[in-house]
C-alpha cells in the first residue's frame, strides 16, 4: 500500500488544474454598475473580458471551518481613466478575513472599511495581502499585462456583492499623469 498521493490541485502553465475547478468569466457587460464613466463604458464592446476566476471548493459552501482557494486573472484596460477592476465585495459573514497573494502583474488592492474609509495597497509579484474582516475588497490592474493573484478564504464567508453594486467604494482608482491615484467617488450614493 502506498500512502503517498499526487497533489489534488496544481497551478501549471498559468492555470489551475485539478478536479471540479469552478470557472467564471466577467465581461464588461456584467460590470455595468462598477465603472464611474458611463459614457466611456458605453463606448467599449460589452463582450470585452475583464477578468476570469478559477476556484476550488473542496467542501460545500457555508461549511464552517473549511477553506476555499481561487486564482483571479484580471486583464489590463481602462474605462475612461478608471482601471479595469473586479466587482468587489464584503463577505456575507462580515468578520471573515482572506489572503491575496500576487502571482504576476502590477495591481492595486482597494480596501474599504464599514465606515467607508478606502485605502489602496500596491500588488506586485510575490506580494501577500491580509484582508481583515469587515472590509470590502476589490483589485484593479494598473499595468499593461495580466494581473493574477491567488486567494484563500473561509468556506462560510459568502459574497455580498449587492452593497458594493449599490454604493460603490468611497474612492475610485484612476490614472492621472500616468500614475494610479485614489480620488473621491462622486457617484457614491451612501
Ligand atoms: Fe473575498
Amino acid at each position: 500500500m502506498n500512502d503517498i498521493a499526487e497533489p489534488e490541485l496544481i497551478f501549471k502553465d498559468q492555470k489551475l488544474v485539478g478536479h471540479n475547478i469552478d470557472k467564471i468569466t466577467r465581461e464588461l457587460k456584467d460590470l455595468a454598475d462598477i465603472f464611474s464613466d458611463k459614457k466611456a463604458y458605453a463606448a467599449i464592446n460589452g463582450d470585452t473580458v475583464v477578468y476570469k476566476v478559477e476556484s476550488s471548493f473542496p467542501v460545500a459552501h457555508n461549511t464552517e471551518g473549511g477553506l476555499f482557494y481561487g486564482i483571479t486573472y484580471l486583464y489590463p484596460g481602462k474605462v475612461g481613466d478608471e482601471y479595469f477592476m473586479t466587482k468587489g465585495h464584503f463577505h456575507s459573514i462580515r468578520n471573515r478575513a482572506e489572503y491575496y497573494c500576487t502571482l504576476e502583474g502590477e495591481g492595486m488592492l482597494l480596501l474599504m472599511d464599514e465606515d467607508g474609509n478606502t485605502r489602496g495597497e500596491k500588488m506586485l509579484p510575490g506580494s501577500i495581502h491580509y484582508i481583515p474582516g469587515n472590509t470590502a475588497h476589490r483589485t484593479a490592474n494598473v499595468g499593461n499585462t495580466i494581473l493574477s493573484f491567488s486567494a484563500f478564504w473561509p468556506a462560510d464567508a459568502g459574497h455580498d456583492y449587492a452593497t458594493i453594486s449599490e454604493h460603490g467604494f468611497s474612492k475610485i482608482l484612476v490614472e492621472q499623469n500616468g500614475v494610479p491615484v485614489l480620488v473621491s467617488n462622486s457617484s457614491v450614493k451612501a
